[in-house]
């Protein structure tokens, strides 16, 4: 297989979750464009239903599911849904994801719990379904979750936030190492700070937007654009011999002093 096409997700069925705009809708939308059939997970049927278009408007084909992932339950029934829909799954990318900017004092428990179930906790059982069914077919499959500057870094007042992100570098590894004997590659992709809904209020402020430009060595905010790419090769064939990684593709921030 020459090496473009090892790139290419074609017979492929992926979820991808926090698919209805920012992130995990340029990687849906990458996915699609690459060859694979989608599960778009969100709680916005609307601008779901967008992605799909968006989709079929370069050739792919994606599907809208809606869920709530911080309801456990919810969060069960995707996997069973997208394989009645689409075929049995062999890609994950958990890029949903929500946080809570407090002073860590006022940080509350309720907030813990919602936030670690959305950002880890629902990526966890999405894995734990998809890998059930790869195992029982000998079927390959890889899994990439978007992590975060704070799966290694902290700032102020993003404790819980920070507390999830740190726990999925923990899945990611488990996994890996767990599963790599039945072929299931599990990687990490850690933004740097990107421009969307999520990052809306600190790009408003000009003082810290000024922050992020002239920490960045690459010099500017990054785009989804600047994501979906990493997903697409951590998906793929390409990155065969790659797992339990966590790339960061954030315009060197982590490389500089
Ligand atoms: N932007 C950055 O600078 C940055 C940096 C590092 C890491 N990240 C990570 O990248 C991922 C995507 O972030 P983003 O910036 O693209 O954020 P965003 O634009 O706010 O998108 C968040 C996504 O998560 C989904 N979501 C949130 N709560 C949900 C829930 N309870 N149930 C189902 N879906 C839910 C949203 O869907 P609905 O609202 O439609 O349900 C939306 O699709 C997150 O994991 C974030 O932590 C972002």
């Amino acid at each position: 297989m020459g090496t473009m096409e090892r790139f290419r997700l074609t017979d492929r069925r992926a979820v991808v979750t926090g698919a209805s705009r920012g992130i995990g809708r340029a990687i849906a939308v990458a996915l699609a464009e690459a060859g694979a059939e989608v599960a778009l997970v969100g709680r916005d049927l609307r601008s779901l239903a967008t992605v799909a278009g968006e989709a079929a408007d370069i050739g792919g084909r994606a599907v809208a599911f809606t869920a709530d992932l911080s309801n456990p339950a919810a969060v069960e029934g995707i996997v069973p849904a997208a394989e009645a829909k689409l075929g049995p799954i062999d890609l994950l990318v958990h890029a949903a994801g929500v946080t809570a900017r407090v002073p860590s004092t006022a940080a509350t428990l309720a907030d813990f719990q919602r936030i670690m179930q959305v950002n880890a906790a629902a990526g966890m059982q999405l894995a734990q379904a998809i890998a059930r069914g790869l195992i029982q077919r000998k079927a390959p499959g890889s899994m990439v979750f978007i992590c975060s500057l704070m799966s290694d870094r902290a700032r102020p007042t993003v404790l819980h936030y920070t507390m999830s992100k740190t726990a999925l570098v923990g899945l990611v590894r488990t996994l890996a190492v767990e599963w790599a004997g039945a072929s299931i590659r599990v990687n990490g992709i850690s933004p740097g700070y990107i421009e969307t809904e999520l990052t809306r209020p600190l790009h408003d402020d000009p003082g810290f937007n000024q922050w992020v430009t002239g920490r960045t060595p690459i010099g500017r905010w990054g785009q989804p654009s600047d994501i979906a790419p990493a997903a697409v090769y951590l998906a793929s064939e390409a990155a065969n011999f790659v797992t339990g990684q966590v790339l960061y593709v954030d315009g060197g921030w982590t490389a500089a002093l």
